[in-house]
């Protein structure tokens, strides 16, 4: 039976080199949280215990795992080092036998296949611990990692406790570590903290154990985050990551340089994406769509063969077939049907947009509840706001409003109902009815204006 696994995520430190009051595993990377992130790169193990190490701010930081089905949240209320975060774990582990996986909460970029070959080299070769280093053109500000030619660990040493000859070696610390948890569990509780910062390292345990074997892996994945210019760097490593794979599954990117696309979201192939287009969160882009030049689309579903322009869709979703924009804001889940028009300067809020329907310009839509093939004309707009209240407007379908109608919500149109522009209404209409509310207009023949008529007295 193979080894069971416990993963320990280090995340109550406060970041104090980000210069944020968001404690900085909190920090977001194409969409998840650095956090998150860490945990992502956990996919597919199957741990029987999984432990996040909270203390900084640890109400904002345990929220933001919540999701995470059997985390456990140990907490570390002062923060003393990584070996102290660690220790933390003891009494929860109690009993535990099998290996610990401790993930430092800032190191984003790690692959799950990463994490998996240490592991096995941790099994096959029966280590005490086997951690995870990468040899960096600058390892500034990395534990350097001393080992022989075959990759046995002596010792980590913190760069600020390096000497000017350490700080040559430039196989870094990633702060990943699986430990035999009984080898390990010989160490932590001793450990001391005379060094440069007095924290407790968990690095410290290293050289008292035996055998330790490093697990060379790329730079690049590795990283940790300390400010936000490490931040920005990570970031353009996962958008390419994330950009790759989307090209290769079938998605056209134009000038991709200028997208950003979050990791949760998800593109179907022959989607076209035009530049400066941003795609978050729980996004999903059916097949066929072109999406962009110039949209934004968060927690938002695009249905197939849709085409959005210079546009903002928010917690909504758009069926299939829509032509949207340019300069659509469609908000609040607002549900749009198929093959649906929305033009330019039109807004829709917390609406439901029947099959079909036209809104072509300058509208606004709140609360609002369309029919199929509903035409909206220009400058209709719902006044659902009553200074306190939000009211419900139903246009039946197939009705037409005339440019420049206001709707004074609540309100009812019944089917085939025609109003005439410029009308407001506040009552509700019966089906296959005209409405209009209107001035009747007046012409006086022969009309000039005050001035012109007091300069031609005599
Ligand atoms: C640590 C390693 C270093 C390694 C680097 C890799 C130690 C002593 N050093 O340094 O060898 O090269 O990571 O990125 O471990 N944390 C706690 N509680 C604490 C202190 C920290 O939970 O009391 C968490 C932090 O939230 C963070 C992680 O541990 O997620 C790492 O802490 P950080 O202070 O960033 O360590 P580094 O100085 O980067
Ligand atoms: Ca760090």
């Amino acid at each position: 039976m193979a080894d069971s696994l416990a993963i320990a995520i280090l995340a109550a430190g406060k970041g104090t080199r980000m210069r944020s009051s968001l404690p900085k595993v909190l920090h977001r990377l194409s969409g998840l949280t650095l956090v998150e992130n860490v945990l992502a790169s956990t996919a597919g193990m199957n741990p029987t215990r999984k432990l996040a190490i909270v203390g900084y701010e640890a109400a904002q930081v345990k929220d933001a795992l919540a999701h995470v089905e059997g985390i456990e949240f140990v907490e570390q209320t002062e923060q003393l080092g990584t070996g102290h975060a660690v220790q933390q774990v003891i009494p929860a582990l109690e009993g535990f036998e099998g290996n610990l996986l401790v993930l430092n909460g800032d190191v984003p970029l790690l692959k799950p296949e990463t994490i998996e070959s240490m592991l096995k080299t941790h099994t096959d070769n029966g280590n005490a611990a086997t951690i995870l280093t990468a040899q960096m053109d600058d390892p500034t500000g990395y534990g350097r990692v001393f080992c022989d030619e075959n990759l046995i660990v002596q010792e980590i040493i913190e760069h600020r406790d390096c000497t000017e000859a350490q700080r040559k070696n430039n196989r870094t610390n990633a702060g990943i570590y699986c430990f035999n948890w009984s080898a390990l569990m010989t160490i932590l509780p001793h450990l001391k903290s005379d060094n440069d910062q007095n924290e407790y390292y968990l690095t410290d345990v290293i050289k008292d154990l035996s055998p330790v074997m490093a697990m060379d892996t790329s730079p690049a994945e590795v990283a940790g985050i300390n400010n936000r210019k490490q931040l920005s760097e990570a970031e353009a490593v996962m958008q390419r990551r994330i950009k790759d794979a989307l090209m290769l599954s079938g998605v056209t990117l134009i000038n991709a340089e200028s997208i950003t696309i979050d990791s949760t979201v998800t593109v179907e192939p022959d989607v076209i994406i035009e530049p400066q287009t941003n795609l978050r969160g729980n996004s999903v882009i059916k097949a066929g769509c072109r999406i962009g030049p110039g949209a934004l689309v968060e927690n938002s579903t695009i249905g197939e063969n849709t085409l959005l322009v210079h546009s903002m869709v928010t917690d909504s979703a758009i069926a299939a077939g829509g032509r949207i924009g340019p300069f659509a804001h469609i908000r609040g889940q607002a549900q749009v049907a198929e093959n649906c028009r929305i033009g330019n300067f039109v807004e829709i809020k917390k609406s439901t947009i029947g099959a079909n329907s036209n809104m072509a310009h300058l509208s606004y839509l709140g609360d609002a509840e369309l029919g199929a093939q509903v035409n909206v004309g220009a400058g209709t707009i719902t006044a659902n706001y009553d200074g306190k209240y939000k009211h419900k407007t139903v246009l039946g379908d197939r009705v037409k409003t005339g440019a420049n109608t206001t709707l004074v919500a609540p309100i009812t149109i019944g089917e085939d109902v025609t109003i005439a522009a410029g009308s407001t209404l506040t009552k509700d209409v019966a089906p296959d009815c005209l409405a209009l509310t209107r001035s009747p207009q007046k012409t006086i023949p022969g009309w000039k204006p005050r001035y012109i008529r007091e300069d031609s007295q005599p």
